[in-house]
């Protein structure tokens, strides 16, 4: 049995104006009918293989989790955002030692859910090798923003980890994609919870002890656990790449093509929406004339285009982003997306 332990943290700045402070992306249905919050559920809802998960977030995105939660869950709520390691460790020192946890980030898209599963029960006997387990995702770019993991030996479903390395400068990252060696992490990752901790604890000891602290100290409401906030205010804030996927000398990776995407931006959803005949991707009251491979969606004023390519153009109420697939990157630095 896997315990799916769900990370919600993160708005999505750069999917303004669909993604918003108060809407934020996991909890928009951004490619297909499920929000990405419930896709990622369901991925990890099959009784035979999963338990039932455990969602860790904070006091804004709650009333979201609760209202899109389908059954059973248990809910950590942060006293505030410490990033990753602390999230995770939060989970891990509520669970029992020997449970095994699947992390899955509850903004992520995949495709195809079979090869998901497949990976997982891959990972999972890893996993009760006491390995930290990531999944590997073939690179199409050198992308900065993920982290890049060099295969090692083989092991039985998968590989050591040679080196990992998180959020690399675009140098390095075009070194990477074209030695050919390197996969993107997919943030996805499995382990025991006490092999976790244990890891935790020789990396980063006083993120580890503030963690069982809070978790000691902290009070139980109904389906709800609330970690002392005075112990968790003084967590360092580290993603758990570098915290410990970095460190450690027990990572190992699953390769696996699942058409992932982490929907970035709006090129990427672009990219994980079904186009049309021409590539284009509209949604609500649109009408595009001789374009090809645009996203246009509206959810009021209507929009028109002719003769436009690899462009987005997003209505939200009151806001309008027009952006090149190239530009979209930066969504997250225009005033709109930073002043919401
Ligand atoms: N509960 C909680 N608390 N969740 C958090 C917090 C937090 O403080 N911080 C981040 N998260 C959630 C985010 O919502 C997201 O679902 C997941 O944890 C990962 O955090 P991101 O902030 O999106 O990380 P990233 O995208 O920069 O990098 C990670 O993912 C890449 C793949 O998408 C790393 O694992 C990279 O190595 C990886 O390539
Ligand atoms: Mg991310």
């Amino acid at each position: 049995e896997i315990h799916p332990v769900i990370l919600c943290g993160g708005s999505g700045t750069r999917l303004w104006p669909r993604s918003r402070k108060t809407m934020p992306k996991p909890f928009l249905p951004l490619v297909g009918d499920e929000t990405l919050f419930e896709a990622t559920l369901a991925r990890a809802a099959d009784p035979a293989l999963f338990a039932p998960p455990t969602v860790v977030t904070g006091s804004a995105h709650l009333p979201h989790v609760t209202a899109q939660l389908p059954g059973e869950a248990s809910i950590i709520v942060e006293p505030e955002a410490k990033n990753t390691a602390a999230a995770i460790a939060l989970a891990a020192a509520r669970l029992p030692g020997d449970a095994l946890m699947l992390v899955c980030p509850s903004d992520h898209y995949i495709a195809d859910v079979p090869a998901f599963h497949a990976a997982v029960q891959a990972g999972a006997s890893l996993a009760r090798a006491d390995y930290m387990v990531a999944f590997g995702i073939t690179p199409t770019a050198p992308e900065t923003g993920f982290g890049y993991i060099r295969q090692g030996e083989a092991l039985e479903g998968g590989f050591t980890v040679a080196e990992f390395v998180e959020k690399p400068d675009l140098e390095r990252a075009m070194q990477f994609l074209a030695s050919g060696d390197y996969s993107w992490n997919g943030g996805i990752f499995t382990f025991r919870a006490g092999a976790f901790m244990d890891e935790l604890a020789q990396h980063r000891p006083n993120l580890a002890n503030s963690v069982l602290r809070s978790v000691s100290e902290g009070k139980a409401e109904g389906a709800q656990f609330h970690p002392d906030p005075a112990a968790f205010a003084g967590i360092e804030s580290e993603s758990v790449d570098y915290a410990v996927m970095e460190e450690t000398a027990r990572a190992a990776m699953v390769p696996v093509a699942m058409g992932w995407s982490d929907i970035g931006n709006w090129h990427a959803l672009r990219d994980a929406r079904k186009g049309d005949g021409n590539g284009n991707r509209a949604h609500g009251p649109v009408e595009l004339v001789d374009c090809r491979n645009v996203l246009a969606e509206s959810n009021g004023a209507r929009i028109s285009a002719i003769g436009l390519s690899d462009i987005a153009i997003v209505v939200d109420g009151d806001e309008v982003l027009v952006t090149t697939m190239e530009g979209a990157q930066k969504v997250g630095k225009l005033t709109g997306a930073a002043n919401q």
